[in-house]
């Protein structure tokens, strides 16, 4: 007899099979029991007859099944129009494998943070189960597009000694009696990956030890970084809006279930997949935002209140444009167009969901880079490397880095990030 699991159901409809499953929940009315069952690929419902089983069996599935049980259940496979998953498998043996204390989470409305500390075990619940497979999507389609655009995987360092994105939010490791700091982001490494390979992307964990509590931001979060030699901002962009156009494309073909499990309609996602995406300046936006009576000056840099204002005044996500220099990152190049400002952009998701991706072109100047990392305080010990990225053979190059947790929020439409990655790292929260 074949060992199947419960997603390839489908191809076993009239057969007899075993699948190696957990119970989640059960119910039972006289001479029938129906045991709610998943096994990692999926979840479906085992019927039990009295008649089909010897008698222990039943009273064993009617009674001494708590939920998280461990089985294997022998039995037919037939269609249940009712079902999402489609499919049912009418028992007749179940072997139990691991017996379970009760469970700690159940049907009932449980709190966050007794959520959060029991997140080994929320995991297997129905809507994380979801978002993981979404994850696990977003990854597999940011490999297959930057594979068909001609990019080579490439990976930074986490262990590092520079600091990209201010030296403010760093988190500090003791390495061998030097300071060292968890990366902020692989974006250094990324440029030499450039000028070696052409076009290369990143995809890791990063960390910024953010003191604020908020529910987009946490301590580690994954970042996807491709960076590209011979490559313009305006080009970047193109491939910006065409990589979340083609994740969107991919999770509306190949995850319509976990959409629908987290809430998440395919309709309602159909639009982001045309391009392109509105495009405007950081001025344009500081206007818009007076104009809709919120008090920003020019100069500022934008908080959740201000990124979903200007969200909500297009239906798509939109580029920011060309910030002033004092609110972006060093390695940034002035805008020909007004000295105060750099050549970046910013891509805000629609829907309240803040900034998703970053990025802009990169200053290929020898002589600019280095008064930028002297006036940031920035050592020649630790970025002389950087600097030679200019001196042997300087090329004009952009880049970006798109937040997963960031952009897998605003998909899966959760509040919180924290929802978006098997397990948070957040100010208050190192465990489990
Ligand atoms: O805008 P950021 O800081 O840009 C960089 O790090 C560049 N070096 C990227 C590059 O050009 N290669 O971060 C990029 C993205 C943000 O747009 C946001 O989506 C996400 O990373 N992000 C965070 N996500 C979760 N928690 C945090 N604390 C985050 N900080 C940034
Ligand atoms: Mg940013």
């Amino acid at each position: 007899m074949e060992t199947i699991t419960i997603s390839q159901a489908p191809q076993h409809v009239g057969e007899t099979v075993k699948i190696g499953v957990w119970l989640t929940d059960k119910r039972s009315s006289g001479k029938i029991a129906f045991l709610q069952l998943r096994d990692g690929s999926g979840f479906f419902q085992g019927i039990i007859r009295k008649n089909d089983v010897d008698e222990a069996t039943f009273e064993a599935a009617k009674h001494d099944l708590h939920p998280e049980t461990s089985f294997v259940v022998t039995g037919e496979i037939a269609e249940d129009k009712r079902s999402k998953f489609g499919y049912e498998i009418h028992i007749n043996d179940l072997e139990i494998v691991g017996q379970s204390d009760e469970y700690p989470i159940g049907n009932k409305e449980h709190g966050i943070d007794f959520l959060l500390d029991h997140r080994h075990l929320w995991l297997r619940s129905r809507k994380p189960w979801a978002l993981m497979r979404i994850r696990s999507q977003v990854k597999l389609s940011t490999m297959e597009f930057f594979d068909k655009h001609g990019f080579t995987q490439f990976d930074a360092p986490i262990l590092t000694s520079s600091a990209p994105e201010g030296t403010t939010e760093l988190f500090n490791v003791d390495y061998f009696d030097e300071d060292a700091y968890l990366s902020q982001s692989g974006q250094l490494y990324g440029e030499a990956g450039a000028m070696a390979l052409g076009r290369i992307y990143t995809m890791g964990p990063t960390f910024r030890a953010e003191k604020s509590k908020t529910r987009r931001h946490m301590t580690e979060f994954w970042m996807i970084e491709p960076e590209m030699a011979w490559c313009h901002e305006e080009e970047s962009e193109e491939i910006q809006e065409q990589y979340v156009a083609y994740l969107i494309q991919d999770l509306i073909d190949k995850c319509p279930t976990e959409l629908e499990m987290v809430g998440r309609s395919v309709e309602s996602l159909k639009p982001f997949t045309e391009l392109p995406y509105p495009r405007i300046t950081y001025k344009e936006a500081i206007e818009m935002l007076q104009k809709g009576g919120m008090d920003v000056k020019y100069g500022d840099d934008f908080g959740a209140p201000e990124e979903t204002f200007l969200a909500d005044q297009f239906n798509k996500p939109v580029f920011i444009k060309n910030y002033p220099r004092s609110i972006k990152a060093f390695y940034m190049p002035t805008d020909p167009e007004d000295a105060q400002q750099v050549i970046c952009a910013d891509l805000l998701a629609p829907e309240g969901y803040g900034e998703i991706i970053g990025g802009s072109e990169r200053s290929y100047d020898y002589e600019y880079i280095t008064s930028k990392l002297e006036e940031n305080g920035l050592s020649k010990e630790d970025y002389g490397w950087y600097d030679d990225l200019r001196k042997y053979g300087s090329v004009p190059h952009s880049g970006f880095g798109m937040g997963l947790e960031r952009f897998l929020s605003w998909v899966t439409l959760q509040d919180h990030i924290r929802e978006n990655i098997p397990f948070p790292r957040m100010l208050n929260r190192l465990r489990p």
